[in-house]
């Protein structure tokens, strides 16, 4: 058990409950001669890390979490080779980097496992410019919660800021109240959501540190400054700025017209990435909190210090549930990228449900009441147009995570947005429903999943498979 079930390797030379699903051979381009070549090696390995005064296994890329940060320029090669020194097989997925089947990371369906003592080398041209993630997808839900993760970003070439800084949300179970992270899952299984990874967590940590020792972000006054905010969780947060105001400049690695924003506050959901830029000159204060943390977990301060301003007082406590929830979906771009209009070729109803089940903690995370593999994948042809309306029919979150593509949100409940957000993830809550639209343009085997890794491993996943 723990498993995104499927996408665990056990044999090596087996892809587990994947029959059918072949590993495609597509032609891989290679860099040219005069291209740029970015090469890291990344060494899959336990390390003891420290959190809230505990020292904890954390399992890491190259020893600290979150992993050595991946950074290159738009159209630069990555090679990066990785050697698993744990006890278990890893591998490496590029959370929304659009590349080559072949390198998507995926145990199972993209590749086997990287068993014990082995290494393998990821090769891929870094497309776009935008803030991106990596982390294992072999038993995924314990390997991520675990800290087998980190930052890749993808600079522009010309860049509308003077600096950016990266903060990697996550949450642990450690501390006082600590429930034994693997126990929980294991409930009483009495009400639905109880055992949830909603609960699990007592203590939010921002790049690994949790407050207060969390780094502060160093500026000059009037600098321009991008932050890029990367959910590794599996829960959502509200950050927000004590009445100072920034742009949303970025949402999933794409860059969006945001309007200036002051007092309202905005959610990022596990596995999204929003980039937001803003210029100071004054005391600030930023805080992280999530509308279903347990109270201990609650108001996380980010320090930031601003060159030789003297910082005044530490803002305090605001409840993030007074605050005004800006609604990321109208934050998209007023040109789509595909025609909302045009007649899509195919269509794929997605219902998402959560219920007492045969799994792992008494609960099943549902696509049309399967749990994965027996899922119906979206059978497309390459050039399709394909349109998925999800539907949320359960009491929780689900993070719709698309591998390998873009999608464009046209529509919210009914309702079609008129700035379409292109995203590679769409958090639907509790009794919504988004339509999305995205070109098969991509051949391979690739998941589209729940981010809240507990309930891919409890089934919420299936694929798009070119036919
Ligand atoms: Cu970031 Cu299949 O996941
Ligand atoms: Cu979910």
């Amino acid at each position: 058990i723990g498993i995104i079930a499927s996408c665990q390797v056990k044999d090596q030379n087996k892809s587990a409950g994947l029959e059918g699903i072949s590993i495609l051979d597509i032609p891989l381009e290679k860099p040219e001669m005069e291209e740029k070549i970015n090469f890291f090696e990344l060494v899959a390995k336990k390390a003891t890390w420290n959190i809230k005064g505990e020292s904890i296994e954390a399992w890491t890329y190259n020893g600290t979490v979150p992993g050595e940060e991946i950074r290159v320029i738009e159209g630069e090669w990555v090679e990066v080779n990785l050697k698993n020194e744990l006890d278990e097989p890893v591998t490496i997925h590029w959370h929304g980097m659009v590349l080559p089947n072949v390198m998507d990371g995926v145990a199972g369906v993209t590749q086997n496992a990287i068993q014990p003592g082995e290494s393998f080398t990821y090769q891929f041209k870094a497309l776009e410019a935008g803030t991106y993630w990596y982390h294992s997808h072999q038993n995924g839900f314990e390997q991520v919660d675990r800290g087998l993760y980190g930052a890749f970003i993808v600079e522009p070439k010309e860049k509308s800021y003077d600096k950016d800084y990266v903060l990697m949300l996550d949450e642990w179970d450690v501390g006082e109240n600590n429930r034994g992270m693997m126990n929980s899952m294991m409930g009483d299984g009495s009400t639905p959501g109880e055992m949830d990874s909603q609960m699990m967590y007592q203590t939010f940590t921002v790049n690994g540190k949790s407050a207060p020792n969390i780094n502060p972000i160093d500026i000059n006054a009037g600098e321009i400054v991008r932050l890029r905010i990367i959910n590794a969780g599996y829960q959502k947060h509200v950050l927000y700025l004590n009445d100072h105001s920034y742009r949303i400049a970025a949402i999933d690695g794409k860059e969006v017209e945001g309007n200036s924003l002051t007092t309202d506050v905005f959610i990022i959901a596990p596995g999204e990435r929003i980039d937001l830029e803003f210029t100071e000159t004054g005391t600030m204060d930023w805080f992280i909190d999530s509308p279903n943390a347990v109270e201990e977990a609650k108001d996380i301060l980010i320090p930031v210090n601003i060159a030789g301003v003297e910082e005044e007082n530490y803002a305090s406590y605001r409840d993030a549930s007074q605050l005004k929830i800006m609604d990321i979906s109208q934050q998209g771009k007023m040109d789509s990228i595909i025609d909302p209009n045009q007649e899509p070729d195919i269509e794929y109803t997605m219902d998402l449900s959560a219920g007492m089940g045969m799994m792992q903690g008494g609960m099943t995370y549902t696509i049309n009441g399967e749990t994965f593999p027996d899922t119906e994948p979206i059978q497309v042809k390459k050039g399709d147009l394909v349109k998925v309306r999800i539907t949320n029919n359960s009491m929780l979150d689900h993070p719709m995570h698309l591998h390998g593509h873009y999608f464009q949100v046209i529509s919210k409940n009914g309702l079609s947005l008129e700035n379409p957000l292109v995203k590679d993830l769409i958090n639907v809550e509790p009794h919504e429903q988004y339509e999305i639209l995205f070109i098969a343009d991509n051949p391979g085997d690739w998941l589209f999943h729940c981010h809240d890794l507990l309930h891919a491993t409890g089934g919420m996943v299936t694929a798009v498979k070119y036919n």
